[in-house]
């Protein structure tokens, strides 16, 4: 019988990682389970919900439906890496101002997001701000706060 183990070699939050993993496993259950990074949630484990996202090579994915094998000599960046020794990021501040954030269930994967959106350092309107976060659901907030917060900082607006 075939082994269903296999060594995966990548980055998590700037750290170099050798692990041997199952090749069935998602990234989401390495980085929740194995790495304790729990800032990426586990919502609808089919690619619906967008709770889930982190940062593989710089574009935002479903952890949930991506294979732990694809990162394979790929960088990761988690909610957890965002911000350098514990200081919020702009975009992290600006969700707290303007209350975007209830539960907070959906907010590391919107965060995760909206800073991939933010490092194109490109000014976006309303709606396509909108429709880049469409894959995210949120239960509490509502959206206009949340893409009031992402809009503030992707169009350098003051408060
Ligand atoms: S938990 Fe991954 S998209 Fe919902
Ligand atoms: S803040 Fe609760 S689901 Fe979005």
């Amino acid at each position: 019988m075939s082994s269903t183990l296999k060594k995966i070699k990548f980055t998590v939050n700037g750290r170099e990682l050798e692990l041997e993993i199952d090749i069935r496993e998602s990234l989401l259950d390495i980085l929740r389970d194995r790495l304790e990074l729990t800032g990426a949630k586990r919502g609808c484990e089919v690619g619906e919900c967008g709770a889930c996202t982190v940062m593989v090579n710089g574009e935002p994915v479903d952890s949930c439906i991506y294979l732990g094998v694809w990162a394979e000599g790929k960088e990761i960046i988690t909610v957890e890496g965002l911000s350098a020794k514990g200081e919020l990021t702009a975009m992290q501040q600006s969700f707290i101002d303007e209350g975007a954030v209830q539960c907070g269930f959906c907010t590391p994967g919107l965060v995760v997001s909206a800073t991939a959106l933010e490092s194109g350092h490109k000014k976006m309107s309303g709606d396509e701000i909108k429709r880049e976060l469409s894959g995210h659901l949120c239960r509490c907030t509502g959206y206009k706060q949340i893409s009031t917060a992402v809009d503030k900082v992707i169009n350098k607006k003051e408060p």
